[in-house]
This record gives structure tokens, C-alpha cells and sequence, in this order.
């Protein structure tokens, strides 16, 4: 699989020196960071490529770009009530980041027509496949749209616009030098904190215990947001207890998770052939939730 890094993305409007579309500055970079994806193959074939053709006018959101193909400028405001032809007061609105093939917020659009659905992907096939499901479900309470999920979460969506943000099973980046790429992070937190209504719910979930503890840190370090499940599930009940225990994502070191704070299972997440393939690997499943102040 080729892989090529995402093309170059803007300055924060906030000021400080521009960075040159195509400088090695903005080579792979959101606002300064580096982003949390790797380009991938964008081609479709076959049933998917029938799929977007079919579906992508209705369903696609169609994003005024900035400077890469998976950005989203910034003066752009998603107006979720013209888009769903309901006020959001009878229709709260649940982002899925990361969506992937879109087998989970899919599943949940088909379970809870009464709620609207966004999911936000950058791997274009993966649109596609989610564009598949919901046609073959003839679902109208789903959008799906192609971006970066940092400047959909800062400027697309309106502020407190939002009742449930999900990320399951973001991309791990284990090595040390690559954690910098991780999505869930201080400044991610501040972004979902953002388009939250006061009592909204973020939910994640990952595969890696390295990843659960910076997840469950950077909630803990949070002023915006409380772990709905503080100091619950530690010790031997704890999912990483289990992990320490297996070996199966880290050293094994048999030592006790004493803090706890994760959360049981949310049952509105089908497992997906991804988290398959986790537990066929024998890796634990975390799950945290959030609630926004
Ligand atoms: C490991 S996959 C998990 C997919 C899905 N949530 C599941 O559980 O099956 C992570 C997904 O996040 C997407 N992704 C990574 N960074 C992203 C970003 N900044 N914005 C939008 N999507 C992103 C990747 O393209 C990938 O499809």
C-alpha cells in the first residue's frame, strides 16, 4: 500500500507567520501539529464506486476545501437543521471521528432514526462503504463527510451543536516518536469540549492500553469535561489490570491498574471488523466516556 502524507494545510487564522501551502512547514500538518492520518489509496471500484455515485449528492456533505483535500475552510459553518430538514431541539446531532468502514454509525443511524448522524472519515473508500450501508438501508438520518476531524470539530460545527462525539479505535501510532500524531490530545479535548452541549457525551474506545492511559489523562486533565465512570472498574476489575497481565499490546508486568475510570462496554457500538481483529489478537477493549461540564 502506498502511503503519502496529507498535502499541505493552512495557518491558524489566529495570527502568527503563515505557513506556505507547500512548504515543508505545512508538508503534513494541521494548525502546527502533525495530523493524525496517512493518506491512502482514494480510488474506488467496483460496488463502491457504484455506491458514491449513487449516494454521494444526497449523503456527502460538500465542503468548501482551504488549502488540502481533506480540509475545511474555516469560514464554513455546517447548518445541521437545513441538513436534515429537522431542528436539532428534536434531532440531536451524534459525530462519529474515524468512522472507517462505517459498520458502527450506521448500525446506530438504522437503530435511532430519531437522532441525526455525522460521520467523519478522511479515507475516501471508507465513505464509499458507509454510503453502501446506508443505501442498502434506505437511512436518511446520515451524512457523511470527507476532513480532517480537528477543523471539523473547530470550525465546521457550531459551538455546543453536538449531543454525542464519538471516536472508537482511532489509529494508535505506538511508536514514541509518533505519538505526537495521536488524535486524542489536550487540544483535541478542547475541541470536543467545543461543539459539545453542556451534558453531551464524548465516547471512545481503543485497543492499545498505551492509548487508554493518554485517553484517560487527557480527560482527567480536562476543565471541560468529568469521566462519567471516575474510579470505577480499578484494580482486577480494570481492563488494563488484564492487559498488563496478557502482554498482549505491551510488556507483560502483572502490575494493578489502581485508578480505573473506565467505562463498561457502550452498547450502541457494534463491534466492527476492526475491534474483530483486535480481539482475535487478544487485545483488551477500553472504553472511557466524558461527560461535558
Ligand atoms: C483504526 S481506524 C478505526 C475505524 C472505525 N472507528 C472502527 O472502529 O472500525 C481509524 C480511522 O480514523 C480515520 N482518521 C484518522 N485520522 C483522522 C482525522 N484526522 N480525521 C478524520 N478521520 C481520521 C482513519 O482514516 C481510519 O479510518
Amino acid at each position: 500500500m502506498s502511503e503519502q502524507h496529507e498535502t499541505p494545510t493552512p495557518d491558524p487564522p489566529s495570527g502568527g507567520n503563515p505557513i506556505t501551502p507547500g512548504s515543508q512547514a505545512s508538508f503534513g500538518t494541521y494548525r502546527r501539529q502533525p495530523v493524525s492520518f496517512v493518506r491512502r489509496g482514494t480510488r474506488l471500484q467496483g460496488r463502491r464506486q457504484q455506491a458514491w455515485d449513487e449516494h454521494a449528492e444526497a449523503f456527502v456533505i460538500d465542503v468548501p476545501r482551504h488549502v488540502a483535500d481533506t480540509s475545511v475552510h474555516p469560514d464554513y459553518v455546517f447548518d445541521a437543521d437545513a441538513e436534515f430538514g429537522r431542528p436539532a431541539q428534536e434531532a440531536p446531532l451524534i459525530v462519529e471521528i474515524g468512522s472507517g468502514l462505517g459498520e458502527a454509525i450506521v448500525a446506530a443511524a438504522e437503530a435511532s432514526p430519531e437522532q441525526n448522524f455525522l460521520a467523519v472519515e478522511v479515507y475516501r473508500p471508507g465513505l464509499a462503504n458507509t454510503l453502501l450501508r446506508i443505501g442498502q438501508r434506505g437511512l436518511t438520518n446520515v451524512r457523511v463527510v470527507q476532513a480532517n476531524a480537528p477543523e471539523v470539530l473547530g470550525t465546521m460545527l457550531p459551538p455546543g451543536s453536538v449531543s454525542e462525539l464519538w471516536v472508537f479505535f482511532p489509529d494508535p501510532w505506538h511508536k514514541t516518536k509518533h505519538h505526537k500524531r495521536r488524535l486524542v490530545n489536550d487540544s483535541f479535548a478542547e475541541l470536543a469540549a467545543r461543539v459539545l452541549a453542556p451534558g453531551g457525551v464524548w465516547r471512545l474506545a481503543t485497543d492499545w492500553s498505551g492509548y487508554a492511559q493518554q485517553m484517560r489523562s487527557v480527560v482527567a486533565a480536562s476543565p471541560d469535561f468529568r469521566n462519567a465512570h471516575d474510579g470505577e472498574r480499578a484494580g482486577a476489575a480494570s481492563p488494563l489490570t488484564a492487559a498488563w497481565a496478557s502482554g498482549a499490546d505491551c510488556e507483560p508486568t502483572g502490575e494493578t491498574d489502581s485508578v480505573g475510570g473506565w467505562a463498561p462496554r457502550f452498547e450502541g457500538r457494534v463491534q466492527t471488523s476492526f475491534e474483530n481483529k483486535a480481539l482475535k489478537a487478544g487485545r483488551v477493549i477500553f472504553d472511557l466516556t466524558a461527560v461535558r461540564e
